[in-house]
């Protein structure tokens, strides 16, 4: 896929802030989930980047799987529709969840999932996103990262049309 037009703009988030707040993350879900095996589940791709560094930030024997949805095209702006791509390969049925987001713009996503989910009784099921667009609902997040402003955001897992999910701090995107 070409690199799509437009250009890298201000870091919003940079790394080592990034790197602290995924820290006190995992310590809270450390000690909310103590003497518990979590699943964490990953929405793929954008959550990649973010649920490894919080694997590796909680002090607890976890499990992890992913999930991939589709309810972006390429673009910049929703299509509206949510699809499971990838279901789980894990059965939750009496797990303690918590799904782990990049970021939660709409909550469509999240709400088409937390339903899915759902349905499947888990023991427990939280949400855990990176970043909840101003504004918005958080989706029901239990934990999050940072609020982030309207502008379109790439990297640390987050992308323009696959592209940019590599970079180490979160910045703006700015289309041509
Ligand atoms: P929602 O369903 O509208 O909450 O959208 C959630 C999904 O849209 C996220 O998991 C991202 O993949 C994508 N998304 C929303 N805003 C951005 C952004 O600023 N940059 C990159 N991806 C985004
Ligand atoms: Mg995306």
């Amino acid at each position: 896929m070409s690199i799509p037009a437009g250009s890298i703009g201000r870091v919003v988030i940079a790394a080592d802030d990034l790197a602290a707040r995924v820290a006190e993350i995992g310590a809270q879900v450390t000690e909310d989930y103590r003497g518990r095996q979590p699943l964490l589940v990953g929405v793929l791709k954008g959550a990649f980047v973010f649920m490894s560094d919080l694997a590796r930030s909680i002090d607890l024997p976890v499990e992890i799987d992913f999930m991939a949805v589709s309810s972006y095209g390429s673009g910049t702006s929703s299509s509206g529709v949510v699809r499971i791509v990838k279901d789980l390969e894990t059965d939750i049925e009496g797990r303690d969840v918590i799904l782990v987001e990049d970021i939660v713009d709409s909550g469509l996503t999240l709400k088409y999932l937390t339903q899915v989910l759902g349905d499947r009784r888990p023991a427990s099921l939280e949400i855990c996103a990176l970043l909840v667009r101003e504004g918005a609902e958080d989706g029901g997040a239990k934990y999050f990262g940072f609020p982030i402003p309207p502008d379109f955001v790439v990297g640390y897992g987050l992308d323009v049309a696959e592209h940019y999910r590599e970079l180490d701090a979160i910045h703006v995107f700015e289309p041509a």
